[in-house]
C-alpha cells in the first residue's frame, strides 16, 4: 500500500508544472509593471513630489476612485515603494503605511495598526482612540519622519467612523510652522460614500480626486498578457485564448477574475496532463458558476429552441475545435430531431434562434461574408463548459419528457 501512494506521488512531482511562477499570478502580487497604469503613477507623482523637495512641509490629502478590479490599490502600493525608494536615495524618512479599513473595521484598529507599522512592538490594547492620535504624531515627531497613510476601501469606516477621517485629515492641520507629519491617500470605489462625511473633511478631500477608468478590452488583453508572460511558461497560453478571456473579463472590468481564470485554466490543463491550455480549459475553468441569469433563459426556453441549441453544443464537444461552422452543426441538429422526433424548423427559423441566443449571451457568431445569410457563420458558445452546458439542456428537456 504504501509503495503505491509514493509511486503516486512521485508521479505528481515528476510532472512539468505550467507555472514559471505561479505567485506572479496570484491577486495579492504586485508586478513590476503596471501596463495602462503609467499616466496615474506619474501623476501621484507629480502630487508627491512636494514631500522628497521639501521633507515635512506639506501635507498631501487625495482621494482615489473607481470601479472594482481596475488597479487602485496595486497602483498605489507600487507608487509607495517608488516615493520610498527615493526618500531613503535622498536620506528623507518617508513611512508608507497601507491600511484596508474592511480589514480593520473600526477607527481603534485603523489607528493600532497605523502606530504598529511606525513602532512594531505597540501593545494592541490600553488606549483610547484621541491617546492613539497623539501617540501617532509623537512617535513621527520623536522619529522625525512623514507617514504617507493609504486608507483603502475607506467606504468601511465612513459609515460608523467619521471621526477618525476627520481627526486624521485634521491632525496637523491648525498648526502653522510645524513639521507636516502625516500625508493621506483614501480609496473608495464609489464617490457617493463620501458624501456622508462632514463638510470639512470632505472639502480637504475633494480638492484631489484621481479617478481611475475602467479598462478597455485592448488594455485588458495587454494587462492578462503580461501577468501570464510573467506567471507562465511559454506557449502554454495563446493570445487567441488571451483575448478570449479579455472578453469575458471585459464584462465586468475585475482584472481578478481574469487572473483566476487564467489559474484555474492553468491547473485544469496540469490534470489533463496536457502541455498547453486549450479552449476547454477555459471553458471550464470559467463554469465552476454558470450565471443564475443564463440558468433562468434556459429554464424559460422553448423545446425547439432548446433541441438547436443542445445541437451547438453537442457538435462543439464533438469537434473539439473553439468554433463550428452554421452549415457543420445543422447535421448535428438534423440528427437530434430525428432522434427526438421533432419536425426540424426552416433555415430563417433557426437564423432567427441564433439571434436570439447571441442576444442572450450564450453565443457568438462570426460572419465570413455577409452575402449568404448565415452559410458562412461560425458559431461559439462563450464561457461555459460545453459539458457543464449540455448536462443543463438535457436535465431541462429531460422535464419536458424528451431524452436525446
Ligand atoms: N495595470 C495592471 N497591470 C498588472 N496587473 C494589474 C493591473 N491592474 C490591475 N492589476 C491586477 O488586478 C488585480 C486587481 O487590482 P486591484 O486589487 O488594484 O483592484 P482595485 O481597483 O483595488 O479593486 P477593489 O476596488 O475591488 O479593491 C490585482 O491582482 C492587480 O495586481
Ligand atoms: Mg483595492
Amino acid at each position: 500500500m504504501i509503495n503505491i501512494h509514493m509511486e503516486y506521488f512521485e508521479e505528481l512531482l515528476k510532472r512539468d508544472s505550467l507555472f514559471k511562477d505561479e505567485g506572479k499570478l496570484d491577486i495579492n502580487y504586485i508586478p513590476d509593471k503596471l501596463p495602462h497604469r503609467e499616466k496615474e503613477l506619474s501623476l501621484l507623482s507629480q502630487l508627491f513630489l512636494g514631500l522628497i523637495t521639501n521633507p515635512n512641509s506639506i501635507s498631501r490629502k487625495i482621494l482615489i476612485t473607481g470601479k472594482t478590479g481596475i488597479g487602485k490599490t496595486v497602483t498605489v502600493k507600487r507608487f509607495g515603494t517608488l516615493l520610498t525608494n527615493a526618500a531613503i536615495k535622498r536620506n528623507i524618512s518617508i513611512c508608507y503605511i497601507h491600511v484596508n479599513c474592511r480589514k480593520e473595521r473600526t477607527s481603534y484598529k485603523v489607528l493600532i495598526k497605523i502606530i504598529r507599522s511606525i513602532d512594531h512592538s505597540f501593545p494592541k490594547r490600553g488606549y483610547s482612540p484621541q491617546d492613539l492620535l497623539d501617540i501617532i504624531i509623537d512617535l513621527l515627531n520623536s522619529q522625525d519622519v512623514h507617514a504617507l497613510i493609504v486608507l483603502d476601501e475607506l467606504n468601511y469606516i465612513i459609515n460608523n467612523n467619521n471621526d477618525l477621517i476627520y481627526s486624521l485629515t485634521r491632525l496637523n492641520d491648525d498648526s502653522f510652522n510645524i513639521p507636516q507629519r502625516i500625508s493621506i491617500i483614501g480609496i473608495v470605489r464609489d464617490i457617493s460614500c463620501i458624501n456622508n462625511l462632514d463638510n470639512s473633511t470632505l472639502s480637504t478631500l475633494q480638492r484631489n480626486i484621481i479617478k481611475f477608468e475602467k479598462y478597455s478590452q485592448e488594455q485588458i488583453f495587454n494587462i492578462l498578457k503580461y501577468r501570464a508572460e510573467i506567471g507562465l511558461k511559454s506557449n502554454v497560453i495563446t493570445n487567441s485564448l488571451l483575448k478570449i478571456i479579455s472578453d469575458i473579463v471585459s464584462i465586468k472590468g475585475d482584472i481578478r477574475y481574469g487572473l483566476n481564470l487564467i489559474w484555474k485554466a492553468v491547473k485544469i490543463a496540469e490534470s489533463k496532463n496536457l502541455k498547453t491550455i486549450n479552449r476547454e480549459c477555459v471553458r471550464l475553468a470559467n463554469s465552476d458558476m454558470v450565471p443564475f441569469s443564463t440558468l433562468d433563459i434556459l429554464n424559460n426556453m422553448n423545446t425547439s429552441k432548446l433541441l438547436f441549441l443542445i445541437s451547438i453544443v453537442i457538435h462543439l464537444k464533438n469537434s473539439q475545435k473553439n468554433e463550428n461552422s452554421l452549415f457543420e452543426i445543422l447535421k448535428t441538429y438534423l440528427v437530434v430531431c430525428e432522434n427526438t422526433h421533432a419536425e426540424p424548423r426552416s433555415y430563417s427559423q433557426l437564423w432567427n434562434y441564433i439571434q436570439d441566443f447571441k442576444k442572450e449571451r450564450l453565443v457568438s457568431v462570426r460572419l465570413q461574408s455577409k452575402d449568404i445569410k448565415g452559410r458562412k457563420a461560425f458559431i461559439e458558445i462563450l464561457d461555459i463548459s460545453l459539458e457543464k452546458f449540455e448536462n443543463i439542456i438535457l436535465k431541462i428537456l429531460k422535464t419536458k419528457g424528451i431524452k436525446i
